[in-house]
């Protein structure tokens, strides 16, 4: 066989929901790659003859293989931060409360107004990089900081530069419905009207964004508007997301569902028929125990029924600076189990394979199987719940992204 790259000494986590057992895995493992993509994998002592002196051979140590970790949602291109609100909160002001009183969102709108498209893209290569060391290859990132059009084409246009300047992969989201202006404050359906007529033209013109979320909430857009969106969205044939019943029960879930949605994100409150809706669908449960956990929030997202309804949960970080600003995927498969009492085997499942289905790439990446990118990471790791069981010594010994080794 003629190969670019053989691995052994490795264990594999594959990820792969065809392969029987816990985290489809292969003790005593090798992979090959050719071309950027996983051309064989399967336990060492199947491995083919290949030309030992042409191909390098990687040795892992006796670790673990897995998949390069995937961060379905992020909003990570923001200027500023917003530590004064995290006072304020300390104090007693809830996140809704500094929203209605015109901060939250809108005060980082206002600093990206004013940034520069160099500013932005300098801070989020560095966030892009904080997530490369833990072994992260591709990443979601949202607009929504901006709720012009100027502003929400700069935001999507630094996401698109960092995806191409950086080995991370990015998909990009648009998100103009995240919140209400404060020049539209009175008249929420005319910012719909920009949102649909203006901004998502100028979008898809650029083919700026893979994707189309809104934030349906009490203190954003209501379902009429939120559908209105989204609609929209599919028309132009995006895909479809939705900020959905993070602090109340909006219906969210089931409209998203209706419009074939590939996630719906949060859902702290979401209620059976939701559920079940969204498993009707295939649409994936993205939970983010980073908000929930850095709002202190208390009502926990309904685990047993996405379970019982056998929906694909996710996990990601959410890192924005008003709710999240916790700039680590590997962070999130610990709260995802200490927090929602997910397994180590359904967090690591929310970074992989279901995550690659929320931003419908899962042809591609999110786990070891033939054929797809050669995305992968080697862990100092005995046992692979030890990602999510521990966090701050990074095991993250190395990272292959498209076939080529990255220099952490
Ligand atoms: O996912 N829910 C809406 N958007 C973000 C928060 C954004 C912010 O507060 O800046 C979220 O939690
Ligand atoms: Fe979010």
């Amino acid at each position: 066989m003629v190969w670019d790259q053989v691995w052994i000494d490795i264990n594999i986590a594959t990820m792969n929901p065809s392969f029987s057992g816990d985290y489809g895995v292969i003790p005593q493992a090798a992979i090959a790659v050719k071309d950027g993509k996983i051309a064989w994998v399967g336990s060492r002592n199947e491995l083919p003859e290949f030309d030992v002196l042409a191909t390098p051979v990687y040795r892992g140590q006796g670790g673990w293989i897995t998949p390069g970790l995937i961060d379905a949602h992020t909003h990570l291109v923001f200027a500023s931060h917003r530590a004064n609100e995290f006072e304020q909160r300390l104090q007693g002001a809830s996140y809704q409360d500094i929203a209605r009183a015109g901060g939250g969102i809108i005060s980082t709108v206002n600093a990206c107004r004013d940034a520069d498209e160099a500013e932005l893209f300098e801070l989020g290569r560095q966030r892009l990089n904080a997530l490369a060391r833990e072994g992260v290859t591709t990443v979601e990132i949202k607009s929504g900081y901006g709720l012009n059009t100027a502003t929400e084409l700069k935001l999507l246009r630094v996401a698109r530069e960092l995806g191409e300047h950086h080995h991370i992969d990015v998909s990009t989201t648009f998100l103009g419905a995240h919140a209400i202006p404060p020049e539209y404050q009175d008249d929420v359906d005319s910012y719909v009207d920009l949102v649909i007529n203006d901004m998502l033209p100028a979008v898809i013109a650029e083919n700026l964004a893979d994707a189309v979320d809104v934030f349906c909430e009490n203190i954003a857009f209501n379902l009429e508007q939120t559908e209105r969106v989204l609609s929209a969205a599919k028309r132009a044939s995006l895909q479809v997301k939705l900020h959905a019943e993070q602090l109340s029960n909006m219906g969210g879930s089931a409209l998203a569902a209706s419009l074939g949605a590939k996630s719906v994100d949060h859902i702290e409150f979401i209620d059976e028929a939701g559920v079940k809706a969204i498993s009707e669908s295939g649409t994936c449960a993205t939970l983010l125990p980073g908000a929930f956990y850095f709002l202190r929030e208390t009502q926990l997202p309904p685990i047993d029924l996405l379970r019982q309804y056998k929906v694909p949960m996710v996990i990601a970080s959410d890192f924005n600076p008003g709710s999240s600003p916790i700039c680590s995927t590997l962070l999130m498969l610990n709260m995802a189990c200490t927090l929602f009492k997910l397994t180590p085997e359904e967090a690591l499942q929310g970074v992989t394979i279901n995550a690659a289905k929320a931003l419908g790439l899962e042809h591609r990446v999110g786990s070891i199987t033939v054929g797809k990118q050669a995305d992968f990471c080697l862990w100092d790791i005995n046992t692979p719940a030890q990602l999510a069981y521990s966090y701050g010594v990074n095991p993250c010994l190395n990272v292959v992204k498209n076939g080529e080794v990255v220099a952490l």
